[in-house]
């Protein structure tokens, strides 16, 4: 990503802030998983999407209008000796000249100079809410401008919250942002497609999500996403299950949910095949199901569709096949409205797709549902889970779970589905398996 496109996002928000704002961005926290060992460090998304910077101690500036330049920088100080063990720090210089700042500040600085910045400014935008510390950070900076010294009218008035005006950006994807989420999408279509090709009965789950790991880190994906799923038999039947730990078992069918995440963008794709390579006909049935109803949504995606349409479409897809398999009794618009089809189909069908796997944006604005437009990228997730402990049913069905999910992107005329690479057909898959 060029520095000139955070450049540009920060333009664009800083106008739609309008005059006298200031909107402050914190860096995400470093956290620990035991003792001094930290988890990988994951750059919070907008601060990301507004700077490119990525190391934490970071809190970025953006003021309207402001003469001695919009966007200001407090970051980590060089420091030789942390160098030594932790690699380079970018500092004030680097921050301002390959970064864009128009001015940079140690980060042990902030108390002072923040509320310098803030006082005489009508509006000041953050992420309200979201964390505690960075919630007394701002009233403490507030505060200093509430000092006997200011005056009335330099203390700002409106205290908003940035994250509506800021995903509602982020929700549509630019050029270069299609681009790496197609690369991610690529990588995580390999990833799948070795699973596929590598998995026998007797192997572990978790055996099968090292073959789908080796193919995203070789690629340069070192991240994955979100937790990998491998849910062998029944285990598919919880949605996130991330275990990983039980024996695949001839017979059985295997979910993979499962994405790369590369340069901040992520991919997230789910596939079900059997372990042994073909499909019995139970598992076929429920697959096809899915599948076809997968299809369906698909091919309804377009700019001008609303949101509740495809969950719609989804709806009678999966509804009309389980009356068809007599695992729902009735007429299916009467089923569809009494959401019979929940027990089997509990989850939406799909989420944006971006920085996140569960992207920002909202799914209705003013109580009116989302119209998809060119540029937006989203999952269509689709599943019919059979889980044990569903009763009243015939038990040849129990245990069995199904979920297919591609990434697609909104086009001018219809869609593209990203994520087509992984084979989905029954025959392609079985094919597949039995090279
Ligand atoms: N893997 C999480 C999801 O599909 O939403
Ligand atoms: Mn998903
Ligand atoms: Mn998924």
């Amino acid at each position: 990503m060029q520095t000139k496109e955070f450049k540009l996002r920060r333009n664009e928000l800083l106008k739609r802030l309008g005059p006298s704002s200031v909107a402050i961005i914190f860096a995400a926290k470093e956290c620990v998983r035991s003792g001094k060992v930290k988890y990988p460090y994951r750059q919070n998304s907008d601060f990301y999407y507004l700077t490119g910077f990525i190391e934490p101690e970071s809190i970025a500036v953006l003021i309207s209008g402001r003469g001695e330049g919009e966007f200001i920088l407090f970051n980590r100080e060089r420091d030789c000796a942390k160098e030594i063990w932790y690699g380079e720090c970018i500092g004030q210089k680097r921050a301002c000249s390959e970064f864009g700042a128009d001015q940079a500040f140690a980060i042990s600085e902030v108390d002072k100079i923040l509320p310098q910045l803030l006082a005489g400014r009508d509006n000041v935008y953050f992420n309200v809410g979201f964390d505690h510390d960075f919630d007394q950070k701002v009233t403490f900076w507030l505060n200093q401008t509430y000092s006997k010294e200011s005056s009335e009218a330099e203390r700002p008035y409106l205290l908003g919250n940035l994250n509506n005006i800021l995903h509602e950006m982020r929700l549509k994807k630019s050029k270069s942002e299609i681009a790496i989420i197609r690369k991610a999408a690529e990588i995580t279509a390999k990833g799948h497609l070795r699973a596929i090709e590598k998995c026998r009965p007797g192997m572990y789950e978790f055996e099968l999500e090292a073959e789908l790991l080796y193919e995203f880190v070789r690629l340069g994906g070192r991240h994955e996403a979100f937790e990998t799923i491998v849910a062998g038999g029944q285990n598919a039947c919880t949605l996130h299950y991330s275990k990983n730990d039980k024996k695949l078992l001839d017979g059985e069918l295997v979910l993979v949910d499962a994405g790369v995440e590369y340069q901040y963008y992520c991919s997230d794709v789910s596939r079900t095949f059997p372990v042994n390579g073909r499909f019995n006909p139970k598992q076929r049935a429920i697959y096809e199901i899915v599948l076809n109803a997968q299809v369906e949504v698909i091919k309804q995606v377009r700019p001008g569709v609303k949101w509740d349409y495809l969950q719609l479409t989804a709806e009678r897809a999966i509804t009309g096949g389980l009356i068809e398999l007599g695992l729902l009794e009735g007429e299916r618009e009467r089923l569809v409205v009494k959401q019979d089809f929940k027990p089997f189909f509990m989850h939406k069908i799909g989420h944006w797709l971006g920085l996140d796997a569960h992207d920002v944006g909202e799914y209705s604005v003013d109580d009116k549902w989302r119209v998809l437009e060119a540029g937006m990228v989203f999952t269509v997730e689709l599943g019919i889970y059979i889980s044990p402990e569903i009763h009243d049913i015939d038990h040849k069905w129990l245990g069995i779970g199904v979920r297919i999910e591609d990434d697609i992107l909104v086009t001018e005329n219809g869609c593209e589905v990203l994520t087509k690479a992984v084979p989905k057909d029954v025959a392609e898959i079985e094919v597949i398996m039995h090279k």
